[in-house]
């Protein structure tokens, strides 16, 4: 979500330009620019920290930390785990290191890193695990050192004013 959020940013300019913060405004980078990769990628490891604070202007929540109320994670008849209360820190440290941008076929690509990403939580568990039952409570945390997140983007060109702009489609 937070990625997706992030390449929208940078490259839609949806009808809210007003009262956008400028510093969004200024991160944007222009679609005809032959460099629009080197742009997106060095703006955007720039305002990410920011990002992470949350835009009030785009009714953004902060994700410093993300907040998930409930996740039903696994679903099966074997066995059910229910994750809730979860809190996602270390997203203001997302890096982007590298763009794809093709935006005429509609597919663009985000090479992103992260250091230091800790999710914590409660979990609730019921089922079997090979004949092993496993009923349970509490809470969990994990620690991702040095994930690589690399994220497919689907998007249209779209005219407004006469310009042309990157639209994201949601891909979920
Ligand atoms: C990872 O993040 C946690 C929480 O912000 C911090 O306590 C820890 O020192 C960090 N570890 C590294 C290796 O940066
Ligand atoms: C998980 O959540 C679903 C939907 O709320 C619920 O029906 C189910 O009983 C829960 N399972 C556990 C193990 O808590
Ligand atoms: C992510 O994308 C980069 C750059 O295209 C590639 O080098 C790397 O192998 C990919 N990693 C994963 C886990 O897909």
């Amino acid at each position: 979500m937070y990625r997706l959020y992030l390449f929208q940013i940078l490259c839609i300019f949806s009808v809210h330009t007003i009262g956008l913060p400028e510093y969004i405004k200024k991160a944007r980078c222009h679609i005809n620019r032959p460099d629009i990769e080197k742009c997106m990628k060095e703006n955007g490891n720039k305002i990410i920290p920011l990002v992470a604070e949350g835009i009030p202007e785009l009714n953004l929540p902060t994700m410093n930390p993300l907040h998930v109320d409930f996740i039903q994670m696994i679903n099966t008849p074997q066995l059910q785990v229910n994750i809730s209360d979860i809190k996602v820190y270390g997203l203001n440290r997302m890096k982007i290191q590298d763009i794809k941008a093709r935006f005429s076929k509609g597919v663009s690509k985000l090479f992103l890193t992260n250091e230091n990403i800790t999710v914590v939580g409660k979990y609730n568990a019921k089922g079997k695990v090979m004949i092993l039952p496993v009923v349970g409570e509490g809470d969990f945390s994990v620690y991702l050192e040095n994930g690589v997140y690399n994220e497919t983007v689907l998007s249209k060109v779209v005219k407004r004013n006469g310009e042309d702009y990157v639209k994201r489609i949601d891909t979920f």
